[in-house]
């Protein structure tokens, strides 16, 4: 009986020994490896010694930059190496079995965190399993999409090159006990972005002091280098507001006559505050510093509205009363002189105005106007023409345009002076031959006297007319010449204003050499 307990007892344990020796050699790794095994403990050989912690990320892709709330989230795989001392064994005791994996949560590991998470959770990771071979040496893979703060600076926007960092570091643990070493970040597997171009992942090693302690606190930094990709902000915000601002130059090409010039100011001015609208949607309402494209759309909002205050004044001019006020004299000078001769611009009539005035007759020489008439000089489709010939002028290059015409009598025979009427009378103008220059000193006749009065009159008109006509034509020649200095004016402004303010980040030329040109 004793003997075949005995004999039972001993079968017993050559089984369960045979079992565990023949197969199973993972589970009772396992659980030799766990018997004492406590989570809590770091694994270390010395407890005075420190445990080093190789940390590496690779990035996976870039996800979103939001500029507004500040926030940069990416796909990361972190990577975490580390020797555990208590997870080693000997590949000969347990055959066919190189490596295992632990739940993070069977085993210790590492604390480490980003700190600049903005994560709900924080801690963004997914917790995968630890890679445990037989020297104890122990992997700790978890990917994440983590979402980290990260002060976007939008100063050169949108020739930007943003530095996004990502600080990991182990929450509890201080450097005598956690030595965190860094690897370099690894972007093999990255995932191009459409808005950002990936520049470089620099990493480094920092370790801060507190008060408390003597101890160094080490994280590992690393920094996302972008720069972003300026085709789509050129294509759909530069080009337009390029666009428009030169638009806003028409306004002082327009002719004033046409009554579309403020129209045409304040549409500009309207689109151009939608396209600002677009970029305030995009940007952090932040005072720090001012985009570089809304520096160019202000700059652009402000010359457009000077151009309308100046289109105002341009309008005001061109319809000027004629019986307001006449130009004040240093308004005369510095516009019709000194700007129109910059400008190079001439008075419409102005070569007329000046051979008329360089021929003009003294007074007296009225006496001697003789009226004369000769067959020779009459228009013979026309019989009823009377030419009116005046000695005095008979040295004039003068074409005899209706308008020349008007001029000249008015020079000549400006004023109500009496004009010596000559002697014959019309109905004995045909008797006079011989030609011209031939005086007549008859006695005034009543017919004649009131032709001459009602060609005085007309003269007065016309002389009135013409006066007024000059008036007016002054105030929008002044008007035209302020068009165009405005015009010179704006087109220099624009364009230094456009190449100055775009030419001003530090990465245009890159930015468009590269984005444009490939
Ligand atoms: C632990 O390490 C410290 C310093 O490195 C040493 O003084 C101490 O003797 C070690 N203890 C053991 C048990 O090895
Ligand atoms: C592993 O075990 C075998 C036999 O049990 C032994 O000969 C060998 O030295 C051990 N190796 C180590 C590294 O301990
Ligand atoms: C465990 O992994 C590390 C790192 O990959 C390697 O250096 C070491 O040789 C491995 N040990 C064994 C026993 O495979």
């Amino acid at each position: 009986m004793e003997a075949r307990i005995f004999t039972l007892y001993l079968l017993t344990i050559v089984c369960l020994f045979h079992v565990s020796l023949q197969g199973q050699h993972q589970r009772r790794l396992y659980k030799d490896l766990m018997r004492n095994y406590n989570p809590l403990e770091r694994p270390v050989f010395n407890d005075s010694h420190s445990l080093t912690v190789h940390f590496s990320f690779s990035l996976m892709q870039i996800m979103d930059v939001d500029e507004k709330n500040q926030v940069l989230t990416t796909n990361i795989w972190l990577q975490l190496y580390w020797t555990d001392y208590y997870l080693q064994w000997n590949t000969t005791d347990y055959p066919g079995v190189t490596n295992v994996r632990f739940p993070d949560t069977q085993i210790w590991r590492p604390d480490i965190l980003l700190y600049n998470s903005a994560d709900e959770r924080f801690d963004a990771t997914f917790h995968t399993n630890v890679l445990v071979n037989s020297t104890g040496y122990c992997q700790y893979l978890p990917p994440g999409i983590f979402k980290s703060t990260c002060y976007i600076d939008v100063r050169w926007f949108p020739f930007d090159v943003q530095r996004c960092d990502l600080k990991f570091g182990s929450w509890t643990y201080g450097g005598w006990s956690l030595d965190l070493q860094m690897i370099e970040a690894d972007v093999t597997g990255y995932i191009a972005n459409g808005e950002w171009d990936l520049v470089e992942v620099p990493g480094r090693r920092n370790e801060r002091f507190y008060d408390c302690c003597k101890e160094p606190y080490p994280d590992v930094t690393f920094t996302v280098v972008m720069r972003r990709r300026t085709l789509y902000y050129g294509l759909n915000l530069l080009i337009p507001c390029v666009l428009i601002s030169t638009l806003a130059l028409l306004v002082f090409l327009l002719p004033a006559d046409s009554g579309e010039k403020i129209s045409l100011g304040i549409t500009v001015l309207l689109s151009l505050t939608v396209f600002m609208l677009l970029v305030a949607e995009i940007m952090p309402a932040t005072s720090d510093s001012v985009p570089l494209i809304a520096q160019y759309f202000a700059t652009t909002m402000v010359i457009v509205g000077l151009s309308v205050i100046a289109t105002v004044l341009v309008l005001q001019y061109h319809h000027h009363d004629p019986d307001g006020a006449k130009m004040p004299k240093w308004t005369r000078v510095v516009l019709l002189n000194w700007c129109a001769w910059f400008l190079r611009m001439k008075r419409p009539g102005e070569e007329r105005v000046r051979l008329a005035c360089h021929n003009k007759h003294p007074r007296n020489s009225l006496s001697s106007v003789e009226l004369s008439m000769s067959q020779g000089t009459l228009q013979p489709t026309n019989g009823n023409m009377l030419y009116i010939g005046f000695r005095g002028m008979e040295g004039m290059h003068y074409t005899t345009t209706p308008d020349s015409g008007v001029i000249c009598s008015r020079l000549v025979g400006a004023g109500d002076e009496e004009v010596l009427l000559p002697g014959a009378g019309l109905p004995n103008l045909g008797n006079v031959a011989g030609g011209t220059g031939v005086g007549v000193a008859s006695p005034v006749d009543s017919d004649m006297s009131k032709i001459l009065e009602e060609v005085r009159y007309i003269a007065k008109r016309f002389r009135g007319q013409d006066e007024d006509e000059s008036l007016c034509n002054e105030w929008k020649f002044a008007a035209s010449v302020i068009d165009r200095l405005c015009l010179m004016a704006f087109s220099v402004f624009t364009i230094l204003c456009t190449i100055g303010i775009l030419m001003s980040a530090p990465n245009f030329v890159e930015a468009i050499s590269k984005d444009f040109f490939t």
